[in-house]
């Protein structure tokens, strides 16, 4: 049976990888009706905004997509596309694996964590007024009221919504998720409870709540700038990791960096009836059509799609050919080889890396 995909290649080295990445999964045999969607700076002139409106009905229409990174400006400009679609879709959970792979050039070499992101809410839930709006002055008379003290006049406000049901249908994801795959450490909450009693804290509360429903796996919690040390120090003392949005993302590039770079990064972002995969990298434009990119996270994320749509086998050829590829080194990208050697010399390009996956596939 073939399977109904939107495809959005996105902008920076989003065409590259995703054309790479096409081409392997193309190479495994499963059907896919790929419909290819443009979203990102490059159809505001058409459409007076980066997310058109069809782009999300094609999406609404398969349930599933597949993206490459899209460009959000910095400080001024439109929102983020990639967050503006994990909302509208409620794609609540953000799985990223990082899984040591042979020949990644790490570090480390037995790394095996994953980092499960609440995606809908936190400082990411776009709730901002900018220094001088009459909003800012009446919260500030609001907190005044409160009997806090009170911010600088001429301040910008961002609002850190953490809710109780969403707090809760992440960690019980997070907990579904290890019990589902097996994962043996346990499940370490996320947080700076310390200091956010109240947004922080009510997540922390609700993770030890749910915590006690699974008695089956390990439970502990940790301050997010102590787990960002353990993490580069110990990256073995953690299993899978849940944590509110701002910190999972940040803590998400870290984690690829202890897996060889955010080259080498998947991840997806699931929904009760839909779900997008994506890398965990962005546009990466100081590298952009220069075809050195690399489209390992970006294969990966595919690969984790086709799980999700029921063709495990290609899935596991697909993360086999990947690692044998890696594992040989003799075709890798300037990130990886860099990595390696110290040294890009000898780096092959984005899609003759695809090329080499593809060989490998069995
Ligand atoms: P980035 O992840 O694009 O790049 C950070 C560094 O990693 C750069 O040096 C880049 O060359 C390198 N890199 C990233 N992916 C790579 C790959 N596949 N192969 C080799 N090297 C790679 O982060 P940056 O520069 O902060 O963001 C660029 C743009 O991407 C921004 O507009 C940001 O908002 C957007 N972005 C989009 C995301 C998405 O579409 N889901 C996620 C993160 C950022």
């Amino acid at each position: 049976m073939a399977h109904d995909v939107v495809l959005i290649p996105g902008d920076g080295i989003g065409p590259e990888i995703t054309q790479a990445m096409r081409r392997v999964v193309e190479a495994t045999g499963v059907q896919i009706n790929w419909n290819v969607q443009e979203a990102g700076a490059g159809v505001m002139d058409e459409f007076g905004t980066p997310l058109p409106q069809h782009v999300l009905d094609a999406v609404a229409e398969t349930k599933v997509a597949i993206k490459g990174p899209i460009t959000t400006p910095v400080g001024t400009g439109f929102r983020s596309v990639n967050v503006a679609l994990r909302k509208h879709f409620d794609l609540y959970a953000c799985v990223r694996p990082c899984l040591s792979q042979p020949g990644d050039g790490s570090r480390f070499c037995d790394v095996d964590l994953v980092i499960v992101r609440e995606n809908t809410e936190d400082l990411y839930a776009g709730i901002e007024f900018d220094e001088g709006a009459a909003e800012v002055e009446e919260l500030s008379q609001l907190v005044e009221r409160s009997g806090q003290k009170t911010f600088a006049a001429d301040s910008a406000i961002s609002i850190k919504p953490i809710s109780i049901a969403k707090s809760r249908r992440i960690v019980e994801y997070a907990f579904e998720y290890a019990r589902r795959c097996g994962r043996k450490k346990g499940l370490t909450a996320v947080h700076k409870a310390n200091i956010m009693k109240a947004t922080d804290g009510l997540f922390l509360r609700v993770a030890r709540e749910v915590a006690a429903n699974y008695p089956d796996i390990e439970f502990n919690d940790k301050i997010v700038d102590a787990t960002c040390m353990g993490l580069v120090q110990n990256p073995n003392d953690f299993d899978v990791l849940v944590l509110p949005n701002l910190y999972g993302d940040i803590v998400s590039d870290l984690c690829a960096g202890l897996v060889g770079g955010l080259g080498m990064a998947p991840g997806s972002n699931i929904g009760a009836d839909c779900a997008i995969f994506e890398a965990t990298h962005g546009s990466a434009p100081d590298i952009a059509g220069q075809d050195i990119a690399n489209p390992t996270a970006e294969i990966l994320s595919a690969a984790m799609m086709l799980d999700h749509l029921g063709e495990n086998d290609a899935a596991n050829r697909i993360r086999a050919a990947v690692s044998a590829t890696l594992d040989e080194g003799k075709q890798v990208t300037g990130d990886v080889r860099r990595a390696q050697t110290g040294s890009v010399e000898g780096a092959v390009g984005t899609q003759a890396f695809a090329d080499a996956v593809i060989a490998h596939l069995a």
